[in-house]
């Protein structure tokens, strides 16, 4: 009877992880020798790789379907025009947005400065917008330029040191000024998971608007933003196995309809006489212009690979390694871990080695055939915050394994070797 119950404890586990190997056997560039070395790649955080059904998938529509969409009443337009639809409904049912709810973007970046330009004119002077100290550049720079543009005041939320939103300094910015509250899901630095229903519920009390840059979440959770309760939430294809050239940005739809458009052009319109113009229905009204048809179709492949897999398996995994490799780094002396426990983080680690530049430690992991990113992460604010001027970064996905994990902590102590 114990044994049949063991069995059934280990069916149930192998139901719920991951087949690594046969997932590596989608992406090509996996096989890739780094140095001599098998690559490792642990910079998804910045771009993640691509298996062969997304790259085929933009292969097939420049091969049999190229054509520009919403506009030529021949074949080729209306297949090219269905599938880029069919990616557009894929993607908002991805984060359970209702279709018009979502615009395709260039970028997360793109989407950030789109809702920043759009939302302007709700902006007056004396009205308060609350970022975090934990912002990447795109998800602070916009609402910086805007607050001074506006003359609104500019707030930003403290981080604590667990590399937590500090409770204390989210009750003291938020208030009944506040007309803008953006924050980041997961911490491209950090990789602190922030709490974004409990952010939305506090910013609705006071009637802002809560934005949420999900480049780094949406990728690796299954997002909800019903769930959330957020007013937009943006994020990019490129980190979530599609291709890079396309984004997305979310917003509730009486958000967009109320919103002015932010470029002007062909395809947003309804109607154009010389003295005005009327927009088109929503998502349309935010898509000026030809967009990047090819890279939307790439996406949508990518996310019919993510929901095969499963978001939940994919987060179970990123955790299990993300944990195996905080355990094993924590042990390695004169080696600093940035950012909170496991128990609130994501699926990435910076780190630096006592002494030693994060470019260094980048260059030596990247003779091992180890890629990850060193910088400031286009986090500048929170470097200053760090009190360090780079990290290096390893960000972990679907397809990494412990094996690789080891091969890093290996890396790591031969930086210590070579600049000790
Ligand atoms: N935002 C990306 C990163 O954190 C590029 O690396």
């Amino acid at each position: 009877m114990i044994s049949l119950i063991k069995e059934c404890n280990n069916m149930l586990q192998t139901t719920m992880v991951l087949n690594v190997n046969k997932i590596r056997t989608d992406f090509p560039i996996l096989q890739k020798k780094i140095n001599g070395k098998n690559l490792v790649y642990l910079d998804n955080a910045a771009t993640a790789q691509k298996p062969s059904q997304v790259i085929k998938a933009i292969t097939d529509f420049y091969e049999n379907y190229n054509a520009n969409i919403h506009r030529s009443i021949h074949q080729l337009g209306e297949d090219s025009t269905r599938l880029y639809e069919e990616a557009h409904k894929k993607t908002s049912d991805f984060i359970n947005a209702g279709f018009e709810e979502l615009i395709f973007t260039k970028s997360t970046t793109e989407s950030l400065n789109l809702l920043a330009y759009s939302l302007a004119n709700k902006i007056n002077k004396g009205d308060e917008i609350v970022v975090t100290e934990m912002e990447h550049h795109s998800n602070f720079v916009p609402w910086q330029q805007l607050a001074k543009r506006n003359k609104a005041t500019f707030k930003v939320i403290k981080v604590d040191k667990d590399g937590l939103l500090d409770e204390e300094s989210i009750k003291q910015n938020i208030t009944s000024k506040t007309k803008i509250v953006s924050l980041t899901h997961i911490s491209n630095v950090l990789g602190t998971i922030n709490d974004i229903s409990k952010i939305t519920k506090i910013a609705h009390e006071s009637d802002a608007l809560c934005v949420v840059d999900a480049a780094q979440s949406v990728p690796h959770m299954e997002v909800d933003v019903k769930r959330l309760g957020c007013d937009f939430l943006a994020f990019s294809g490129h980190k979530m196995l599609g291709p890079t050239g396309i984004g997305a940005l979310y917003g509730k739809k009486e958000h967009l309809e109320s919103m002015d458009p932010f470029l002007y052009g062909g395809e947003m319109i309804k109607d154009v006489t010389i003295n005005d113009s009327q927009w088109n229905d929503l998502p349309w009204k935010f898509e000026a212009g030809t967009g990047n048809i090819a890279q939307a179709i790439g996406l949508g492949a990518a996310i019919d690979y993510l929901k095969k897999v499963g978001m939940e398996n994919i987060m179970q995994h990123s955790t299990d390694i993300t944990n195996y490799a905080y355990e094993k780094i924590s042990l390695i002396n004169d080696v600093k871990i940035y950012g909170p426990k496991p128990k609130n983080r994501a699926n990435l680690i910076s780190f630096n080695v006592k002494g030693v530049h994060a470019h260094d430690t980048s260059a030596i992991l990247d003779g091992e055939g180890v890629a990850v990113r060193a910088g400031h992460h286009c986090a500048m604010p929170l470097s200053k915050v760090l009190g360090v001027d780079a990290t290096a970064r390893a960000s972990f996905y679907l397809y990494n394994t412990k094996e690789e994990v080891d091969t890093l902590v290996s890396a790591i102590e031969k930086v210590k070797r070579v600049f000790t």
